[in-house]
């Protein structure tokens, strides 16, 4: 359908039919809040609502859609949206571990694959990516992100944008992608979810906003402001930011969908007292479409009435709804991409087990390993596997995954006992996660007592991150702590697998067990993923995207940080805490692997660049291990003197390799000059003359990295 032909269609509707096509019901299950008394169907009917959230599946999508184009008015189609944030029937690994992969292709290859699963369950529209840069682990949605990098979150949008969209919206295997929550949700006072945030116009240009850019210029169809309020303008109101920067200085054509009754919430933030004005606040501000908070329909004729609104303003936002489904081939062909048959027709489970393992085997981090306890021995042994996680199948999937199956999840047990047959693989909880277990511990106890190794499986269930799953604590929830430390007075050789949605502060758990590998929410394959890591059929590669506190008392600790005046040193008055290093446990990018890996050299070249001359880095590298070894070299700069303060390090690239034991190999990396731009005193970017620092290596720890220096000359770039 051309422009005109969208024109030709709005000149037929009613102002009900154009507010409706603006109002988004949900029907069925309701995720964050109550669901809309009263018939979606027949608001469907009538033309007063033109997109539905959760609904999914052949058969209730077949249902609703004919309602909408056989007897509504004017039969348009319906938008039907749907969280799929990591997979759909068969779920990946929840992004934050997903993102430990630090591989684009793989990103974009698990939202590909998502993205066919939930089209031929009538979906085609999801709420993903999630692309909040966060560095305070206590905030509930630091799950659904890619950590605490713009670097890397924008990779990670541009990657997860690709895949849900693919080349083409209108291709029945691809669904339109929806960036959230804009911008700097990730960034909640004390990490309390819906909390407000305030930041300096820098930080939000060079941190928050960024990984937006990224997803726009890729072409995502669709944004989600954030529930909060940005130094007091709620970003569901927050005109400067969605008509200024986004659609303005961003280049964003597509679709603004509330975030689940936010309009409405205007009025509880104290910026309106009702929903006319409520609704008139967010239509002006650029949000298209509300999602469930009736403020547009019981509101918008109002503001009209009263002047708040145009009809103009109406109708544009309309216009972007009737371009979306046009966009996504739905006047063609309203069942686009659906199943036949009945609910659960059309996964392609089978199809993506390969995918999922390969996922959730290279999310997983190795975070400790002491006395070569793993890869487990091949020789036949006894094995107790304890703890609330081992056999914890919806737990596995982590917070989001609403169409996941647990009975299609391979827990950590099954994998093992898969993979070993030859071992006696024992099994009892010992405790619950944040519940006494029946019986209590000896039990569990009492198979270790037995066993050749004991895995421990402890840490968070799905439901203690995602939407509204704040902390104020970073340590072990309930009683697991005191059952751990039962466990490793045993003196048994110990290996934890430590599931969580954020980074778990425990250093005495690092300092006793014999390796510690994080676990996250590894998804539908991750018991057959841990099981390869475990029994060495792959070598541990997955690597920290966001740094791991000591302490929750250090949060926010990041590695992009601006240096102090007085940095900490042994001196008295200097930046540091008097009772715990300022340094965290485990730095941004950390993660072993089986072999032993040695950066031997570094070499960039041209010193001098000039223009925008890309800046070759490269890195010699050896496995002096005796097992393979998978590799992520990080590049970082730092410009040590400039107009403005940088950061101590900024992370610019980022390239894996393989190698084999004895094996010794060079990686090349590339830097543009134009990288090298930041945001000047008067935050114009550019890139400032002077000496840059480039450093390279496995982790953001710059005791650990190779240096050297390129000079930008004055006027050179
Ligand atoms: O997409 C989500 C959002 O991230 C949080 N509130 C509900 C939305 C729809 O489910």
């Amino acid at each position: 359908m051309s422009a005109s032909r969208i024109d030709a269609l709005l000149s037929q509707m009613t102002l009900t039919e154009k507010i409706g096509q603006l109002n988004m019901l949900a029907a069925g299950f309701s995720v964050t809040g109550p669901i809309l008394g009263g018939d979606a169907s027949g608001a469907v009917r009538e033309g007063r609502a033109g997109s539905l959230l959760n609904v999914f599946g052949p058969r209730s999508v077949r249902d609703i859609q004919r309602v909408a184009i056989e007897e509504s008015r004017l039969k348009i189609p319906l938008l039907l949206g749907f969280d799929v944030v990591h997979g759909h029937r068969t779920v990946f690994p929840v992004p934050l571990a997903e993102a430990a992969a630090f591989d684009p292709s793989l990103w974009e290859a698990t939202a590909r694959a998502s993205a066919r699963e939930a089209a031929v369950d009538g979906v085609a529209l999801t709420f993903a990516p999630m692309l909040d840069v966060s560095r305070d682990p206590r905030w509930g949605r630091v799950v659904e992100g890619a950590g605490e990098d713009p670097y890397v979150q924008s990779l990670f949008g541009a990657a997860k944008v690709r895949g849900f969209q693919g080349d083409d919206l209108s291709d029945p295997r691809s669904v339109a992608a929806t960036v959230k929550h804009f911008v700097a949700y990730g960034a909640a006072s004390a990490g309390r979810d819906y909390a407000s945030t305030d930041m300096s116009e820098r930080t939000l240009r060079e941190t928050y906003l960024p990984p937006f850019q990224a997803a726009i210029t890729a072409g995502c169809a669709a944004v989600m402001p954030a529930f909060s309020d940005l130094s007091g303008v709620p970003m569901t109101a927050n005109g400067p930011l969605l008509n200024g920067w986004l659609r303005g200085e961003a280049g964003f054509d597509g679709v603004v969908i509330s975030d689940y009754n936010a309009i409405a919430e205007l009025v509880a933030h104290g910026v309106a007292t009702d929903l006319t004005e409520a609704a008139a606040l967010a239509l002006k501000a650029g949000v298209d479409i509300d999602m469930m908070s009736g403020a547009y329909e019981q509101g918008l004729p109002l503001a009209l009435e009263r002047g708040l609104v145009t009809l103009g303003e109406i109708e544009t936002s309309t216009r972007r709804v009737l371009a979306l489904k046009e966009r996504l081939g739905l006047f063609n062909d309203p069942m686009r991409g659906l199943a036949p048959g009945g609910e659960g027709a059309g996964t392609l489970l089978p199809e993506h087990r390969p995918l999922a393992r390969e996922a959730a085997r290279r999310s997983a981090v190795l975070l400790s390993h002491r006395h070569s306890v793993l890869p487990l021995s091949e020789r036949p042994q006894r094995i107790a596997m304890v703890g609330p996680l081992a056999d914890a199948a919806t737990d596995m999937m982590g917070s989001w995954s609403g169409a996941g199956e647990a009975g299609e999840c391979v827990t950590f047990l099954r994998g093992l006992r898969e993979a070993r047959p030859d071992c006696a693989i024992s099994h009892a909880r010992g405790v619950g996660v944040d519940e006494a277990e029946e019986g209590g511990p000896e039990a569990a106890l009492a198979l270790c007592r037995e066993a050749d190794l004991v895995i421990l499986a402890i840490g968070e269930t799905r439901e203690m991150s995602g939407e509204a799953a704040s902390r104020t604590g970073l340590e072990l929830p309930g009683d697991q702590a005191n059952f751990a430390r039962a466990v490793l007075d045993l003196g048994r050789p110990t290996v934890v697998l430590l599931s969580s949605g954020r980074p778990i502060a425990v250093p005495w758990l690092f300092a006793r067990a014999d390796a510690v590998l994080a676990t996250w929410f590894l998804g539908s394959e991750a018991g057959h993923a841990v099981a390869d890591l475990l029994t060495g059929r792959a070598s541990p590669s997955g690597r920290l995207p966001i740094t791991w506190p000591r302490s929750v008392g250090q949060v926010p600790i990041f590695f992009g940080e601006r240096p102090s005046g007085r940095p900490a040193s042994d001196g008295h008055y200097t930046s540091k805490y008097i009772d715990l290093p300022t340094t965290p446990l485990f730095a941004f990018g950390h993660g072993l692997t089986y072999g032993q890996v040695r950066y031997a050299s570094l070499a960039v070249e041209p010193k001098r660049p000039k223009g925008n001359e890309a800046i070759t880095v490269a890195v010699d590298l050896a496995n002096d291990g005796e097992h393979l070894a998978e590799e992520t070299v990080f590049l970082f700069v730092r410009k040590p003197v400039a107009r403005v303060a940088r950061p101590l390090l900024e992370l610019k690239g980022f390239n894996r390799l393989t190698l084999r034991p004895g094996e010794e190999a060079r990686t090349m990396l590339t830097l543009p000059v134009a990288a090298l731009a930041f945001p000047g005193p008067d935050l114009t970017p550019s890139v400032e003359p002077g000496e840059y620092e480039i450093l390279v290596g496995p982790a953001a720890d710059r005791t650990r990295l190779l240096r050297q220096t390129i000079q930008i000359e004055e006027g050179g770039s």
